[in-house]
């Protein structure tokens, strides 16, 4: 579903994301760790084309991440909502099923806004939401096309505990769906009984891509052994 062979991505001087290869097949949940800095968000904006690659090559579903066809197989969560300040919430929606052309989209909006609780706000212009409900529309616009592949960049970052409940419920569904999702995240309880696979990046470069189930038993499959545990001793500076 998604290919990325020997990406690199320079800001001027700074490597950010280091000649990094991996493949997501349709039905991976995958979580994409890594400390501030490490080039999670700058290795998605590539992916989705908002940033002109380096070097490699990414492909969605077998064509170029920047062709239109790769583009009907995506949807992308930003780390950072952006909206447009003068739609409702309602007319956001309106919008990407008009641009997606989803089939009965009044229907799907409204049950994304149902269990968003953004009722109360349909009519609201996006200006005047508080970041957390900005992150919930834009949750709801990644969703509402239902395409085969979800790109989430720290999608639980402002949201209320029902709403990063209900996320990870979508999540769950998702992953029933045989749809395939990347989630980048450093909370790492918002997925640690979610993905089947982690990939932890740091510095740029991908330092574990391993199973969930293998990652643990490394550490001597102990239960109390948390992620977390898991993340700091990997990404710890020698
Ligand atoms: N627009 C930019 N210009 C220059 N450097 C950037 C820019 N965006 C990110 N970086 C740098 O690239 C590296 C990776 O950043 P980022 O992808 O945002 O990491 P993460 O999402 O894992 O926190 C960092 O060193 C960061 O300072
Ligand atoms: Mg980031």
């Amino acid at each position: 579903m998604l290919k990325i062979e020997h990406l690199t991505k320079k800001y001027k001087s700074i490597v950010a994301v280091d000649d990094i290869s991996f493949t997501l097949n349709q039905g991976n949940i995958v979580g994409l760790l890594g400390p501030n800095g490490a080039g999670k968000s700058t290795t998605i904006k590539t992916i989705v084309g908002l940033l002109r690659k380096t070097n490699g090559s990414i492909t969605v579903g077998g064509y170029s991440n920047t062709s239109r066809e790769a583009k009907k197989k995506f949807t992308y969560v930003p780390e950072v909502p952006e909206l447009y300040d003068m739609l409702t919430v309602w007319e956001h929606l309106k919008f990407i099923g008009y641009a997606y052309n989803v089939a009965n989209f009044e229907e799907k909006a409204e049950r994304l806004i149902e269990r968003y609780d953004l009722w109360d706000k349909k009519d609201k212009l996006a200006k005047e939401l508080s970041k957390g409900m900005k992150q919930k529309v834009s949750i709801c616009c990644g969703l509402l096309p239902e395409p085969d592949l979800y790109l989430f960049d720290e999608p639980m970052i402002g949201l209320d505990p029902k709403s990063i409940r209900e996320t990870k419920l979508i999540f769950k569904e998702l992953s029933k769906q045989q749809k395939t999702v990347l989630i980048s995240t450093h909370l790492l309880d918002s997925i640690e009984n979610l993905c089947q696979r982690v990939l932890v990046m740091k510095k740029g470069e991908i330092i574990v891509d391993m199973a969930m189930e293998e990652m643990k038993s490394k550490l001597g499959n102990n239960e109390n052994v948390s992620l977390e545990e898991l993340f700091l001793e990997v990404t710890k500076d020698e």
